[in-house]
């Protein structure tokens, strides 16, 4: 008899909300984690931590700026860099607390040590030298992701960091060399430019966030330009020499050509991340890995071994949390027998900087490639009130509706709180709403959401306030 219904190996948001769904169902769950704490990459080295500098340096940097404007007067600030750190561990600790406090409230077993997969329902938790066997009737894979590093250039996360180093630097650099013009770049960038430092960012593309509406990171580039971060585009870093004093990185255009040496005090590395599945035992235990080193599953979870599924960044898919987390609740309800689903044409994506960018559904790039027929729909935060009583008119919402149906495909908002706003794009694209549903829904006034339904009023040509 197995002792477990279901053993997740992994804590993150996508492994501890597959366990509390799988407990709610009537399961008995253990989860093991390698890791002294709960709550994997998003609440120790990720999302969490990052979303505590960038509220914290927000803050440093309008009481520098923004406060004066407004008639509130205060002396210029002072960094308090270890106290800032410290508020940001403080929010690690209270989140981890929580999800400790979740795993009891479910009566969910915490197994500490490496999971190792040996067949069909067993697995192997090691800590310390020691080891048990634990028996179960099923197995997730939440083991989540590792950052992708680059050839000859030695991560030491004091000057040259990952993310994880960037969100303890001890002290401000004075020359911040970026790598990659992705999230972690922009986000992490944002903070160590508000507390003081230079920042330049190399991206191999010839623009940033791939990914993104193309017209909408055109303007979050010009406004961080404005903001003081410099951008070498098509551009690529192929090596960095380390001297008593500096980091000299030296730096080629992506096609090939001249190099040029930069100076940096430190080097931050995010290219991207890769999917973690060391320790796990896969290939002994006949767990198949796709061609990019991920867990292969088909579209219920499953993989290519009985009873042992896999969830997170460690499958395909955007590595985010709330994927993570959806995945979580899916594959857990299709253990209990249900009909577990992600809608993976409805998975919103935030930039957290000043201003975030937020997006769901496809891009422009992407209706035109597909050849579908759109109508596009937008409005500036310019001719919004609320933005305008507040002087945060940076941005615009854009919404792509299907140029025959008008049901919307697309929405993309760039400005202060766009990643609050998304949601009711989100709510709407998965009920199959059109632009007009959303024109004749009433927002309440004076919000920032009210340039949502303008710019949905602007797929039907008849915004009111432009
Ligand atoms: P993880 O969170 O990586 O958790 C995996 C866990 O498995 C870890 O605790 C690990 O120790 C454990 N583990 C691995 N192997 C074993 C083993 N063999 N035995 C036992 N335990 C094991 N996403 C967002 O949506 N929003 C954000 O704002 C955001 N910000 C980010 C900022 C940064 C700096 C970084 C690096 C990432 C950020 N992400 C963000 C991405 C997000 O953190 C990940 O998508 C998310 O954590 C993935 O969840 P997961 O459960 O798949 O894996
Ligand atoms: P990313 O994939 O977002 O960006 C990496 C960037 O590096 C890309 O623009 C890519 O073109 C560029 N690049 C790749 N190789 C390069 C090279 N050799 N030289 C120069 N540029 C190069 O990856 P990032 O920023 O490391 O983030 C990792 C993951 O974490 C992402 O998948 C993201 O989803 C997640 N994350 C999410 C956040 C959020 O949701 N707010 C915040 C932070 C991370």
């Amino acid at each position: 008899m197995a002792t477990y219904d279901l053993v997740v190996i992994g804590t993150g948001p996508g492994g501890y909300v597959c366990a509390v769904r799988a407990a709610q169902l009537g399961m008995k769950v253990a989860v093991v984690e390698k890791n002294a704490t709960l709550g994997g990459t998003c609440l120790n080295v990720g999302c969490m931590p990052s979303k505590a500098l960038l509220h914290a340096s927000e803050m440093f940097e309008e009481a520098a700026h923004s406060f004066a404007k407004m008639g509130v007067s205060v002396s210029s600030p002072k960094l308090d860099l270890p106290a800032m750190m410290n508020f940001k561990q403080q929010g690690i600790d209270g989140n981890v607390k929580g999800v400790e406090f979740l795993m009891k409230k479910n009566k969910i077993d915490v197994l500490k040590g490496t999971g190792k997969i040996l067949g069909t329902g067993k697995v192997e938790v090691s800590a310390d030298g020691k080891s048990q066997v634990v028996e179960t009737k099923n197995i997730v894979i939440a083991t989540g992701s590792d950052i992708a590093r680059l050839k000859g250039i030695e991560i030491d996360e004091k000057r040259i960091v990952s993310s994880t180093g960037a969100l303890s630097l001890e002290k401000v650099p004075g020359r911040l060399l970026v790598i990659g013009a992705g999230v972690i770049g922009l986000e992490l960038g944002s903070v160590w430019r508000r507390l003081g430092s230079e920042v330049m960012v190399v991206e191999f593309l010839d623009r940033i966030l791939p990914g993104m509406d193309g017209e909408i990171a055109k303007q979050f580039q010009r406004i961080l330009e404005k903001q003081g971060f410099a951008f070498k585009l098509g551009s690529k870093v192929t090596g960095v020499e380390a001297t008593s004093k500096t980091l000299l990185a030296k730096i080629e255009p992506a096609s090939g050509g001249a190099a040029e040496t930069i100076e940096a005090d430190v080097v931050l590395v995010c290219i991207g991340r890769t999917p973690y599945t060391d320790g796990l035992g896969l290939k002994e235990a006949g767990v198949a890995l796709d061609p990019r080193g991920r867990v292969q599953i088909d579209p219920h979870f499953a993989t290519s071994l009985k009873g042992v599924y896999a969830i997170g960044d460690v499958v395909a898919g955007p590595m985010l949390a709330h994927k993570a987390e959806d995945e979580g609740v899916a594959v857990a309800e299709i253990i209990a027998g249900q009909a577990g689903h992600v809608n993976y044409d409805v998975i919103p994506g935030v930039v957290y900087t000043t201003p975030e960018v937020s997006s769901v559904g496809k891009t422009e790039e992407e209706l035109k490639q597909a050849g579908t027929a759109y109508t596009v729909g937008k409005f500036p935060f310019t001719a919004n009130g609320r933005s305008k009583v507040n002087q945060t008119t940076d941005g615009f919402v854009k919404i792509l509706a299907d140029a025959k149906t008008d049901r919307v495909l697309g929405v993309h908002i760039i400005g202060i709180e766009a990643g609050e706003m998304i949601h009711e794009a989100c709510v709407l694209m998965e009920f199959g709403g059109s632009a007009e549903d959303l024109a004749r829904t009433c927002h309440a006034h004076p919000t920032r959401s009210e340039a949502v339904k303008e710019a949905a009023l602007a797929v039907g040509k008849r915004a009111i306030h432009m």
